[in-house]
């Protein structure tokens, strides 16, 4: 059947998305699919009511017109067309990362201690009370968007100003000192098969939007634990997708303390950056899949 790719759309991850999204489309023509892009959910909408879509492959990044949200996937259901990645339930809720959290804390996965916070409340108390250094980031942008890391006080009413300008509600988190991996979660059969992880070593001081997809000095190790360590990470991940109701496919992000070894959660991204920057791909052929084949398995994988 005829296969929308859905890319680009309204989020501040526009840009990110449309380069996902033409590797995507050419990966599955490559395979024979009868694929073709669409640009945002309203064009969406005026090609199935065409009747020129039989299944959708989501991979549209961000809130608001972004699809990993939940919305799209409710107006799919609504319409009965098929399409990869979470449902409703994991979208939406992955989407808010303090929601994602508190599921996390219930099932007794650990996640670096936070508070939710708003423009005007006394940001620096709840500093003290979580301890500096902290992360301030929007609940509901991805690729680091409006993300920042503090180090002293001084620095909080910036953050804040910053993570403001984006939708929804603003976040401050521990920030866990040591290393930042992240593993990929993709169906397999009746279950799930965690990727090899990926350790991310970064040229300058932390993994922001450019070090995702400009910089090219980037080191990427995977796997990037060995032994039990690996294996522990994985089970990890795993179990954290699954309690986030997740579906298809994902990729867990995942902070290791360097002195403890304890893993914290950070957030699952159920509609993962597929360019050739992404981590994704990477982890795939660590395994042997190239980038063809997963795109093909994650369409294989649509829901209803
Ligand atoms: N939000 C970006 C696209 C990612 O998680 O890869
Ligand atoms: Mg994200």
């Amino acid at each position: 059947g005829r296969v929308a790719v859905l890319m680009g759309g309204t989020s501040a991850e526009r840009e990110v998305s449309l380069d996902s999204g033409r590797g995507v489309l050419e990966a599955l023509r490559s395979r024979g699919v009868e694929a073709f892009a669409v640009d945002g959910i309203p064009a969406l909408i005026e090609a199935i009511q065409s009747g020129r879509v039989d299944r959708v492959f989501n991979i549209l990044h961000g809130n608001k017109g972004g699809g990993e949200d939940g919305v799209l996937q409710g107006v799919l259901e609504a319409l009965g067309v098929p399409y990869t990645g979470s449902d409703v339930l994991g979208s939406a809720l992955a989407m808010d990362k303090i929601r994602t959290k508190q599921v996390w804390l219930a099932e007794g996965l650990p996640t670096p201690r936070y508070q939710r916070i708003a423009k005007g409340e006394d940001v620096h108390a709840a500093a003290q009370k979580i301890g500096l250094p902290v992360i301030i980031k929007p609940s509901s942008e991805g690729s680091s968007v409006g993300v920042s890391r503090v180090l002293k006080d001084a620095d909080i009413d910036e953050a804040v100003d910053l993570a403001a300008r984006y939708p929804g509600e603003m976040l401050m988190e521990q920030m866990v000192i040591g290393d930042e991996l992240t593993v990929a979660v993709l169906i397999n059969g009746e279950g799930y098969t965690a990727l090899p992880s990926i350790r991310i070593v970064p040229k300058g001081e932390w993994y922001d939007y450019h070090a995702k997809y400009i910089a090219d000095d980037t080191q990427y190790l995977c796997p990037g634990l060995e032994g039990e360590d690996e294996a522990r990470i994985r089970d990890f991940a795993m179990r954290a997708f699954v309690a986030a109701g997740c579906k298809g496919w994902g990729r867990v992000d995942v902070m290791r303390d360097r002195d403890s070894g304890q893993l914290y959660l950070i957030e699952v991204n159920t509609a993962p950056g597929m360019t050739s920057h992404s981590l994704v791909p990477k982890a795939a052929r660590q395994v042997g899949i190239e980038y063809d084949e997963l795109c093909w398995r994650v369409l294989e994988a649509t829901v209803q």
